[in-house]
C-alpha cells in the first residue's frame, strides 16, 4: 500500500459526514412533502459524475417511490475555471417523459449555466416539470438568473472537493465537503 494520506491535502473540513447526513435527510423529507402522489412517476435524473454519492444517500432517504437516471453534461474542463457554454456528453434516453416530474440532483450550482440549461433543454423535450435538488450552493458566483428549488448548503466562493465533488478527477471519494489546500489548485 503507497503511503499516501489524502486527507493531508485537504485545508479544512467544511462539512462533516454527520452535517452531510441531515442535510440530505432535510430535503429527502422536503422532496417527500412536495411530491405526495406515489403514483406519479418522480425521476431522480443525477448529473454525472459529481453528483453521485448525494445522489445515493438522497435515494435512500426518500420514501415515496423513485426512478433513477443520469445525464451527463461539460461545463468545467480539469482545473477550477469556468468554461461558458454546456455540453451534453450523455443523454436522457425515454420515450414517456410527458409523464414524468424531474428532479435534476446537482454537487453544486456556480455560475448556474449548467442547470439553466438542463432546465430549458428538459422542459422543452415536454417533461410534467423539472426542478432541482443541489447539495451546495454558491451563490456569489452566479453569472446567470437560476435558483435551485432545493438546496443543502450555501458556501463562499472556495473550490470545495469530496462527497463526489472532485478536482481533475480527484477526492471524490472523500467522505466530507472540504477545502482544498491552495497550492494544490495553482
Ligand atoms: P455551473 O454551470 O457554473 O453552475 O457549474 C457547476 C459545475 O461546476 C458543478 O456541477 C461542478 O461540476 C463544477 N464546480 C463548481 N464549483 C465547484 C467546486 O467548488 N468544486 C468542484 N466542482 C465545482
Ligand atoms: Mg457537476
Amino acid at each position: 500500500m503507497v503511503k499516501y494520506n489524502i486527507n493531508n491535502d485537504i485545508d479544512f473540513v467544511m462539512i462533516p459526514e454527520e452535517k452531510l447526513d441531515s442535510i440530505v435527510q432535510r430535503i429527502a423529507d422536503d422532496i417527500d412533502r412536495d411530491y405526495p402522489d406515489p403514483h406519479k412517476k418522480l425521476l431522480l435524473l443525477g448529473i454525472l459524475k459529481g453528483s453521485v454519492v448525494f445522489m445515493g444517500d438522497l435515494m435512500k432517504k426518500i420514501k415515496r417511490p423513485v426512478e433513477i437516471d443520469f445525464m451527463k453534461v461539460s461545463s468545467y474542463g480539469s482545473g477550477t475555471a469556468s468554461t461558458k457554454t454546456v455540453n451534453i456528453i450523455l443523454d436522457l434516453h425515454r420515450a414517456d417523459i410527458a409523464d414524468l416530474d424531474i428532479l435534476i440532483i446537482e454537487d453544486i450550482i456556480d455560475s448556474g449555466r449548467t442547470m439553466l440549461y438542463l432546465t430549458k433543454y428538459l422542459k422543452n423535450k415536454g417533461a410534467a416539470s423539472v426542478r432541482c435538488a443541489a447539495l451546495l450552493d454558491k451563490p456569489s458566483r452566479r453569472e446567470v438568473d437560476y435558483n435551485a428549488d432545493y438546496v443543502g448548503c450555501e458556501i463562499e466562493d472556495k473550490f470545495v472537493v469530496g462527497y463526489g465533488l472532485d478536482f481533475a478527477e480527484k477526492y471524490r471519494a472523500l467522505p466530507y465537503v472540504g477545502v482544498l489546500k491552495d497550492e494544490l489548485t495553482k
